[in-house]
């Protein structure tokens, strides 16, 4: 598959897309949203691959939603045609996605990094959901997992106000993991997802699971669930070997069964 929108690589076990429209600083049209999904979904179903890695340019990750293609757009079609809807697909991915985020994440863009499961940031990232200032709000989970990962006092701030925030501020407030300095966000990103995509595949992408538990459910149904998982992994080789490999000092050798 060719893509026009995107850049897509293996690096070892690990898939990497880098958003390219590099002319409307990555701003998400459909054309690109269609060749996102297909590759993450691609790497998805690759057993080769441990980890996806989505990162932008340098001066921006994405700068929101494609403006323009929005600003004639119809209440009927955006509502028969479930507009945003297709966005869905990148939350149901069960490998571990890492938003690795330089320069501007705004509106969509900023949405897209929060539907990653963890966001690595560069000294000169800028996050926010300006959508206000175009007339409109949130439309990509922006209103709902901005709060529930920030908390209400600051996605009320950002949302209303429409105000970027620097990557420091990000990780006080706890909407990115690390933040790291710009010559060196792609290693990072690389090296977290390289160090997951070594460990026990099931494994990975059980805890993702049981994690992503954590918004969906009661404390108590949560907790039930983690115990019921961790339970399962005593079916896994991967167990066994993980740790005999600690009694015998040596490393595992995981074969993800
Ligand atoms: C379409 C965009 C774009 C966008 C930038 N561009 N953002 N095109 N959609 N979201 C285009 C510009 O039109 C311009 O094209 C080129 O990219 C470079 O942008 P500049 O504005 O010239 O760059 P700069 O002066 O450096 O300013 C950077 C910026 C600014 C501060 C990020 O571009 C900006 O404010 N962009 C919009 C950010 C935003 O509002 N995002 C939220 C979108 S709505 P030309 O052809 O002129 O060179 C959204 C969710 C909507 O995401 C949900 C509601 C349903």
């Amino acid at each position: 598959m060719t893509y026009e929108n995107i850049i897509v690589e293996t690096r070892e076990k690990v898939g990497f897309i880098q958003l390219n429209r590099p002319q409307a600083l990555n701003a998400l049209n459909s054309a690109l949203l269609a060749e996102l999904n297909t590759a993450l979904e691609s790497f998805d179903k690759d057993n080769g691959i441990g980890a996806i890695v989505i990162t932008g340019s340098e001066k921006a990750f994405a700068a929101g939603a494609d403006i323009k293609e929005m600003q004639t757009l119809e209440f009927a079609d955006a509502y028969l045609g479930d507009y945003f809807s297709e966005w869905e697909r990148v939350t149901r991915l069960r490998k571990p996605l890492i938003a690795a985020v330089a320069g501007y994440a705004l509106g969509g863009g900023c949405e897209l990094a929060m539907m990653c499961d963890f966001i690595i940031a560069a000294e000169t990232a800028k996050f926010g959901q300006p959508e206000i200032t175009l007339g409109v709000m949130p439309g990509m989970g922006g209103s709902q997992r901005l709060t529930r990962f920030v908390g209400k006092s600051k996605a009320m701030d950002l949302c209303l106000t429409g105000r970027m925030m620097d990557a420091a501020e990000a990780e006080r407030c706890g909407l990115v993991s690390r933040v790291v300095p710009a010559g060196e966000l792609i290693d990072e990103a690389l090296k977290a997802a390289k160090k997951i995509a070594s460990f026990s595949l099931p494994v990975v992408m059980m805890t993702k699971e049981t994690i992503n538990r954590a918004y969906e459910t009661t404390l108590s149904e949560g907790l039930r669930f983690e115990r019921r998982v961790f339970h399962s992994m005593f079916a896994l080789e991967d167990q066994r070997e993980g740790m005999a490999a600690f009694a015998e000092k040596r490393t595992p050798n995981f074969k993800n069964r």
